[in-house]
């Protein structure tokens, strides 16, 4: 008996432990041939020749089952194995994915601030009171918050209406000279033909000694990033007003879908607004606790770039995963 067990034990396969299984358990084998035996037995000795063998039989049952739980196992890692996809492997039916239009638009914004030398930081977009607004020189009750409609948590917290705030933890960690962008998912109760929700922004921050940055350094970094996205296009500057950059401006492009002409999409004045900037206003260096330094800031929404690269009319679009649009940017 101990014999068939080792054998058991050993089975290489499968068909090998159910050609066994079949010679201890099946209806001519071992076991059974044991039980008639039996029969010769005076019932003293029955009792306990039956109680021997039925543990036998459990053993065998259990070796069995464990041996062949061994096997099956083997063999399913065999397979995966033998099954492994090679994702390496040249795709040669050629329905490759691409980078999505607004992706592929914070790339390039990002490419050009990299090799000018901006370092990139990011900040978290669950944000507080402080840095969103009271730092950025937006004291509670400023009407310039309704600007922003945000999405309240409860203590002070609030989901990031701009990626502004990273201007302030970076300068609450760092000394001057700082020169970084902060691209990253900003969020407004707003939604509309051209509002969503959730949209994406490039921050951008230098700061300096005294009175190193000027307004004409901005300008000159603004008009050359601009010439870079949109390539031969008219630039100016006009007055704006944000309570974290004096003065403050907007940056217009003439319009990429007339050439400057007028049309519906540039409301006939023939020029797109596609960034704000300014010289980072005092109050926002008193509040980080900066003294003696000089510097300017700009903030722009990275889906209205990709927009106006691809001439895509709704917003909307960019957020429905349309692959008829989407396979346009392969
Ligand atoms: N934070 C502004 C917004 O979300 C954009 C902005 C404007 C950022 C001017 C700046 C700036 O740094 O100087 O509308």
């Amino acid at each position: 008996m101990k014999e068939w067990l080792k054998r058991v034990e050993k089975a290489e396969n499968l068909e090998e432990l159910e050609t066994l299984r079949i010679q201890i358990l099946g209806k001519k084998g071992i076991v059974s041939a044991q039980f008639i035996k039996m029969k010769t037995l005076s019932n003293e000795e029955k009792k306990s020749f039956a109680k021997e063998l039925n543990e036998y039989k459990d053993s065998f049952i259990k070796a069995i089952n464990l041996r062949k739980e061994i096997l099956e196992l083997a063999l399913s890692s065999k397979i995966l194995k033998a099954d492994k996809i090679d994702i390496s492997l040249f795709n040669s039916k050629g329905n490759r994915g691409a980078l999505h239009p607004v992706m592929d638009t914070m790339d390039r914004i990002v490419d050009y601030f990299v090799s000018m030398n901006f370092s990139i930081k990011t900040g978290p977009i669950i944000e507080d009171d402080f840095h969103n607004f009271e730092a950025l020189n937006l004291p509670k009750h400023h009407p310039a918050r309704d600007m922003q409609d945000t999405f309240y948590f409860k203590d002070n917290f609030l989901l990031r209406t701009h990626t502004s705030p990273v201007q302030i933890r970076t300068m609450l960690k760092h000394k001057p000279p700082i020169r970084i962008i902060s691209p990253g998912p900003v969020f407004r109760r707003d939604f509309d033909l051209t509002h969503t929700p959730m949209f994406n922004q490039v921050e951008g921050l230098v700061v300096e000694d005294e009175d190193k940055v000027s307004f004409s350094n901005l300008k000159y970094m603004l008009e050359d990033f601009l010439k870079y996205m949109f390539g031969d296009v008219k630039i100016r500057f006009r007055p704006s007003f944000f309570p974290f950059t004096e003065p403050s401006a907007e940056a217009d492009i003439s319009c990429i879908f007339c050439e400057g002409k007028g049309c519906r999409v540039c409301s006939h004045t023939g020029w797109l607004e596609v960034l704000g900037c300014g010289l980072v206003d005092n109050n926002v260096f008193k509040a980080v606790g900066y003294e003696g330094v000089s510097g300017y800031a700009f903030g722009l929404g990275v889906e209205r770039f990709a927009m106006l690269i691809h001439k895509i009319p709704d917003l909307r679009s960019l957020f429905e995963g349309d692959l008829r649009l989407l396979e346009q940017f392969k």
